[in-house]
């Protein structure tokens, strides 16, 4: 019953939507779990760059049974115009099926996003502004509406009209814009919902019976764990859950039917959004890395914040997750550098930490401890063994293994699908 979960290691980002790709072609099932539209992932298929966001990547092969499970928040508009761009690209989107259970991104919650953003000022998070956080909030509020009401006309018109007033005050009352129609939210709903319901089904079951049957299920993370609410830099975090943990709740499986959790790292670090960054490049090399790696967000365009590897975070995600193997990203990127620095602990009042501190003013005044590494300054994308690499690149690697403590098993060395150093095949 070999079932892997791949999590991002850092603040997403991390190129999982390529290594989902890579082993999709041998995978029956393909299973997002967590976010929603928030989420970026570039997949380069056949020579053809794609921005998914909601669906996941196995998408591009047909065999592979692609599921939107019940943890994901949907946007209908933005899935189906995702459904119709990948149609028109000749991709085919008849293997994609969207659990009953996700909650939908509802018209308000977008616009509630974005006031709420407003109202924070200068403590804004800086999220995406696709009603992630709200609607997650409607969602432990018992106030959500999911996938499966829109098969039913009279339930979902039912449920708004308890829902929208409730809402409408906080729109007029605490923000002073208009209230919001049922009946035009209805009419625009229940037409995404006949569009979508082809696809709408009992995901948990479809996942158990493939992992009965003994297939390979790939369990695609979205976000990184330093956006998880629990564990992240709270309160500049996401709202679903980004951790392994979030697989089990956002898809109805057992943790026990988790064989393995891939960590992916980019060999360096980045951000998008406000909050803590510790290791953060405010200069030239900083600005140097987000040109060569093209560091802007695939969802929002925002540049990305840009740093030092953070082995202080490499540590815990690998510790919060439990990563059996990690997959390092985006190494040619350091090619041209002539000096590498990692961190590998902070101190913050005289005292020398391991782990990142809980609160976020405390992270904000972490200083990092570097270590200083010789750069490589040759070509690395061309490469396809661990030992062709220069020695100060093995060192480099080396040493984040020996951070993370959980062994490498690929290296991404450029954007497709061939640019990979397999140290150990993970299938
Ligand atoms: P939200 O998820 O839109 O509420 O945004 C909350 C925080 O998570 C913001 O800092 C976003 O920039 C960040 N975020 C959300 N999704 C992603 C992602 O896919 N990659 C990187 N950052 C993300």
């Amino acid at each position: 019953m070999p079932t892997m979960a791949i999590i991002g290691g850092q603040w997403g980002d991390e190129g999982k939507g390529k290594i989902v790709d890579l082993m999709a072609e041998k995978a029956k099932v393909v299973a997002r779990f967590s976010g929603g539209s928030n989420a970026g992932h570039t997949v380069i298929h056949k020579g053809q760059e794609f921005g998914l966001h909601l669906i996941p990547s196995g998408i591009f092969y047909p065999q592979v049974t692609c599921v939107i499970g019940n943890g994901v928040v949907i946007d209908p508009a933005l899935l189906l115009k995702e459904i119709d761009l990948l149609n028109q690209r000749g991709v085919s989107t008849a293997n994609l099926v969207i659990s009953d259970r996700a909650h939908l991104v509802m018209p308000y919650h977008i616009l509630l996003d974005g006031l709420e953003e407003e109202a924070r000022g200068g403590s804004a998070i800086g999220t995406t502004r696709k009603g992630i956080g709200p609607v997650f909030a409607d969602k432990v509020a018992r106030l959500g509406i999911r996938a499966g009401d829109l098969l039913e006309n009279d339930a979902f018109y039912s449920r708004l009209q308890t829902v929208l007033p409730h809402k409408n005050k906080i729109l007029t009352l605490i923000y002073g814009v208009p209230p919001l129609s049922t009946e035009d939210i209805c009419s625009q709903y229940l037409a995404y919902g006949e569009r979508l319901a082809p696809y709408i089904r009992d995901t948990e079951s479809i996942v158990q019976e493939a992992l009965a049957r003994g297939e390979w299920v790939l369990l695609e993370g979205a976000q990184g764990t330093m956006l998880d609410p629990e564990f992240g830099t709270y309160p500049y975090v996401t709202s679903g859950t980004p951790t392994v943990a979030g697989a089990c709740t956002g898809l109805g499986i057992s943790p026990t039917q988790i064989t393995s959790i891939l960590g992916i790292y980019k060999v360096y670090t980045t951000r998008v959004g406000s909050g803590p960054l510790p290791t953060e490049l405010c200069d030239e090399t900083g600005d140097q890395i987000r040109e060569l790696a093209h560091e802007f967000g695939t969802t929002t365009g925002r540049p990305r914040r840009c740093g030092w590897f953070d082995g202080v975070v490499g540590r815990y995600s690998a510790r919060v997750n439990g990563f059996t193997t990690v997959a390092l990203t985006r190494l040619d990127i350091l090619d041209s550098l002539p000096k590498i620095k990692v961190c590998i602990g902070y101190e913050v009042e005289g005292k020398f930490l391991q782990y990142p501190p809980a609160n976020a003013a405390t992270l904000e005044k972490c200083k990092p401890i570097y270590e200083d590494m010789a750069g490589w300054q040759k070509p690395t994308s061309h490469l396809r063994h661990f030992q062709d690499l220069p020695a100060e690149a093995q060192a480099y690697v080396n040493r984040l293994e020996k951070i993370i403590s959980s062994p490498i098993a690929l290296i991404s060395v450029g954007p497709s699908r061939e640019q990979v150093i397999v140290i150990k095949p993970l299938i």
